[in-house]
């Protein structure tokens, strides 16, 4: 028996078998069983091209056409732009396939019954615009643009008196390792003072230490360059807050504070939002990670379901943290009242079903060839 519908379309599945069918995909029993799972928190951890996101569009169809949700019920989150058009497409064109939906795009969104699919920093940017003032954000802060980050960098840099001995790369790299700094303290949620007593205390450490080869010499010249370029990222962050401007790692870090500091957000999100896709999950960094699981997290028992493949992560230069992936459990836990006693977690369902946990994945199920090779990493994919 099919739950009785709260999405107000006649639910039109009622076996897994029918979406093999629909879709036109001989899906895995495990894959299968994510597909179908309970609305509560999974996350699937498993190869390069392995279908994560194929099973993803189609969980979607299933508690669609099942009726446990309404398709403007369903928020997609993915890194790139192309991702996120891709993912959207996959999911419109599954539940046109599957009768459920229109084929075609909507003009509105939200009013046409479509899944809401964006970029974690898009959703980050519409949150901030419609929650920002619960924590004193002014909407009239605009967000930069890279080419406008860097002039401002740049600026900064000039116009700093130094004098910087330690700094001594190009103009033009240490205008990107001023970036880099500032965008991997947003990115950790790490405050530049505590940097600071951090790089203090190394050099202290250092003093009376023998260090035998060159590779350790590096050490303090590395640590005492950081605190030079420290004081000029404060600088920096101190221009943009005087010309009310916010970058990406902004305003994750202002999201994550608003995650976390204000719950009525979160109970606001997972009231519009039933079920949650969090496609690329190895990719997050630590303030992502904070952010979505403050909203949707914590002991909620909210319906997410992340994929990632922790060999495809490529963000870890910069604040990425592919312990996001194995640390799912604690982040998103399932109220244990809400668990089956007989059934194992959520993760080891799903990590069973997944067709690889190990580094190196497993070969992905029997189905037709797709022209790409195993997990090497894809740079350029926030593009
Ligand atoms: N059980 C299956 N049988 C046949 N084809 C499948 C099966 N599962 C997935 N596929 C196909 O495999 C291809 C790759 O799937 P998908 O893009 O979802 O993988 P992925 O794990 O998300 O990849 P990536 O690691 O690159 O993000 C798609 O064309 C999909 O239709
Ligand atoms: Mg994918």
């Amino acid at each position: 028996m099919p739950p009785a519908s709260v999405s107000g379309v006649t639910p039109r599945l009622t076996d897994p078998e029918q979406l093999k069918e629909l879709l036109g995909i001989p899906f895995t029993p495990e894959q299968t069983a994510c597909i179908t799972a309970p609305l509560a928190p999974q996350v699937i951890v498993a190869g390069a091209g392995s279908g994560k996101t194929t099973v993803m569009a189609a969980r979607v169809v299933w508690l669609v056409g099942t009726g446990q949700v309404a398709p403007e019920q369903v928020l997609g989150l993915t890194f790139t732009n192309k991702a996120a058009g891709e993912l959207a497409e996959r999911v419109r064109r599954a539940l046109g396939e599957a009768g459920i939906a229109p084929g075609e795009p909507q003009d509105d969104a939200a009013a046409g019954g479509e899944p809401q699919i964006s970029t974690y920093h898009a959703f980050a940017g519409r949150l901030l615009k419609e929650h920002g003032l619960r924590i004193g954000l002014e909407p009239t802060a605009r967000l930069l643009a890279d080419a406008t980050r860097f002039q401002l960098a740049a600026r900064v840099l000039a116009a700093s008196p130094g004098p910087h001995p330690a700094l001594t790369r190009s103009f033009a790299d240490l205008v990107a390792d001023l970036l880099a700094l500032d965008g991997e303290l947003s990115e950790h949620l790490v405050t530049p003072s505590r940097l600071r007593a951090h790089d203090r205390e190394l050099l202290t450490a250092l003093e009376g230490a023998r260090l035998t080869n060159a590779d350790l010499r590096k050490v303090p010249d590395a640590a005492r360059a950081r605190l030079e370029l420290l004081g000029l990222v404060e600088a920096y962050r101190r221009e943009k807050n005087r010309r009310d401007l916010l970058d990406f790692g902004d305003q994750i870090a202002l999201c994550a504070e608003l995650a976390r500091t204000r719950p009525e957000v979160g109970r606001i999100l997972r009231e519009q939002f039933a079920v949650v896709l969090l496609d690329e999950y190895q990719d997050t960094s630590v303030a992502q990670r904070i952010l979505l699981a403050g909203l949707f997290g914590g002991g909620t028992g909210h319906a997410v379901t992340a994929v990632g493949d922790p060999c495809q992560a490529i963000y870890g230069w910069r604040g990425a943290s592919v312990a996001n992936l194995d640390d799912f459990p604690a982040h998103f836990p399932t109220p244990t009242a809400a668990r089956p006693a007989a059934t194992p977690s959520a993760r080891t369902a799903a990590a069973a079903a997944a067709s690889s946990t190990s580094p190196t994945p497993s070969p992905p199920p029997a189905r037709a060839p797709r022209g790409r090779g195993g997990p090497a990493p894809r740079p350029g994919r926030r593009a």
